[in-house]
């Protein structure tokens, strides 16, 4: 079992497409353990980022990614971390898969609406950034031995 760290950015949640993008990992079988809307500073910003200081789309990344509310989640699940990036897509909208989020939703890469941590470390620490302990919940769903 798996915890992965997925959020909706900012262009996102200002095309009202939280209640989508929350369906599809429902419908895929992801068990919700928290979530919260938030605008992310710049601290936070760089500290998610932090793989990609010094790169020459960070600061662009860090305005974007601050300049709104942004929809953060935590899913469980078999592979929840391969799973989610698989249903997001590929960074690149127009290199993603059909069906996936970012190639549904989006056409450019430094709007591509949704996050996805990538790899066990980045969720644990993705996960601590925005989450306190006390609010990752033990909810399991009633289908749950279905799925
Ligand atoms: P994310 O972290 O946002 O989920 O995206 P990702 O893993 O698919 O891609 P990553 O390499 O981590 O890049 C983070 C975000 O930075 C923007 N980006 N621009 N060459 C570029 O111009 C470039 N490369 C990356 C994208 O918005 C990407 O989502
Ligand atoms: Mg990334």
């Amino acid at each position: 079992m798996e915890r992965t760290y997925v959020m909706v950015k900012p262009d996102g949640v200002a095309r009202g497409l939280i209640g989508k993008i929350i369906t599809r990992f429902e419908d895929k079988g992801l068990n919700l353990v928290s979530a919260k809307l938030l605008q992310m500073d710049e601290a936070l910003a760089k500290a998610h980022y932090q793989e990609h200081v010094g790169k020459p789309f960070f600061d662009d990344l860090v305005s974007f990614i601050t300049s709104g509310p942004i929809f953060a989640m935590v899913l469980e699940g078999d592979e929840a971390i391969s799973v989610a990036r698989k249903m997001m897509g590929e960074t690149n909208p127009l290199e993603a898969t059909p069906g996936t989020i970012r190639a549904d939703f989006a056409v450019h890469m430094n709007r591509n609406v949704i996050h996805g941590s990538d790899s066990e470390a980045s969720a644990k620490r993705e996960i601590g950034l925005f989450f306190k302990p006390e609010e990752l919940t033990s909810a399991k769903r009633a289908d749950w031995n279905w799925i």
